[in-house]
């Protein structure tokens, strides 16, 4: 499944005729269809010089939290760990910020450009604990092939 989808991945983001908000929206929209545990598929990118992020291109029930400050929940933790954030249970954490009462599950992988954390992809889940290593290694290779077109 994954193998397939890189190459889908790789094909919508090169298409340089369409704008890159445009193949991030694409993209999103192809990993929550052909996933079955991604609700939620969005980016969040570094507001410009303010410690906070802002949502970008997403597929899923639109959310309230389209800034988050860096420190604050799932997201706002990986802005400034660096480090890919797997919640199998997001009942057992305190510092979440819940968009629907529906989500069971979120994985946050950080997005980097030249070593710099930029953003990042956020996936909920409706399915508790559904997060494996090859979701982490296919969505670390999503955001080295966005990291290209920025
Ligand atoms: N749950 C996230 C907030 C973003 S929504 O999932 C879209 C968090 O705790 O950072």
């Amino acid at each position: 499944m994954y193998q397939t989808l890189q190459a889908e991945t790789t094909t919508i983001l090169t298409k340089a005729d369409q704008t890159v908000e445009d193949r991030l929206q694409a993209v999103c929209e192809l990993l929550k269809a052909r996933i079955p545990y991604y609700d939620w598929v969005g980016f969040y990118f570094k507001n410009g010089d303010k410690e906070e992020l802002k949502l970008g291109p997403y597929a899923g029930t639109p959310t309230d939290h389209t800034i988050i400050p860096f420190g604050k929940g799932i997201c706002g933790q990986v802005a400034v760990s660096n480090e890919n954030f797997v919640v199998p249970d997001v009942a057992a954490q305190d510092n979440y910020i819940a968009c629907s009462i529906s989500v069971k599950a979120e994985i946050v992988v950080p997005l980097f450009v030249n070593g710099e954390n930029v953003g990042q992809i956020d996936i909920d889940s409706d399915t508790p604990d559904p997060f494996t290593k090859e979701d982490e290694r296919f969505l670390e290779f999503v955001n080295a092939q966005v990291a290209k077109i920025l």
